[in-house]
């Protein structure tokens, strides 16, 4: 998997089921871009996998979002991101800050994503990752949400820009 390189003070927002690959392709960039509610749920709860906390959780990563991006930070969203709503909460924030917005779509097949989410540590329900797989958006409904460029961790040679 090629990383890619983005200008300075973009908002990425990943999009994909659990086990599909997001924090895996994070770990290709500096720690400090990464904003993730499974390590605030965590550091409220010691559960990363507690619901219960993903209110607070969101708090965190609002506050984090404002201050990386009034800063003109590279901002990595490292969540699911599958519910329109979550998007357009980021996507505002984006705006508001007149930073670029790009989403890189995780459209890994259901069957792979699935034995990844088998294979690893923290398993999550597989009726929970086939029901966030549905909702997966396409690229074109990305595109038309307001995210500028939209990457698909599918294509085999990703584009390189800034
Ligand atoms: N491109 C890949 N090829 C093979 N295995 C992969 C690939 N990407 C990730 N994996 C493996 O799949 C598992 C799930 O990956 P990862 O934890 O990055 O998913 P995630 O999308 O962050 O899930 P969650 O939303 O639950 O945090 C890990 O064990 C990881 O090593
Ligand atoms: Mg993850």
């Amino acid at each position: 998997m090629l990383p890619l390189t983005l200008p300075g003070g973009t908002l990425i927002t990943l999009v994909g089921a659990p086990g599909s690959g997001k924090s895996t392709f994070a770990a290709h960039y500096p720690g400090p871009w990464r904003v993730c509610l499974d390590t605030y749920r965590q550091l409220a709860t010691n559960d990363e996998s507690n619901q219960t906390a993903t209110p607070v959780a969101a708090q965190i990563q609002d506050l984090l979002v404002d201050a990386r991006l009034a800063r003109g930070l590279t901002t990595l969203i490292d969540s699911t991101n599958v519910y329109a709503h979550t998007r357009a909460g980021l996507l505002a924030r984006a705006r508001y800050w007149q930073r670029p917005a790009v989403a890189v779509l995780f459209d890994v097949p259901l069957d792979t994503t699935l034995a990844q989410n088998r294979a690893r540590a923290r398993v999550v329900p597989p009726d929970v990752v086939r029901d966030l797989h549905h909702l997966l958006p396409a690229p074109e409904q990305l595109k038309s949400e307001g995210f500028e460029t939209v990457y698909r961790i599918s294509d085999v040679a990703l584009p390189t820009i800034g």
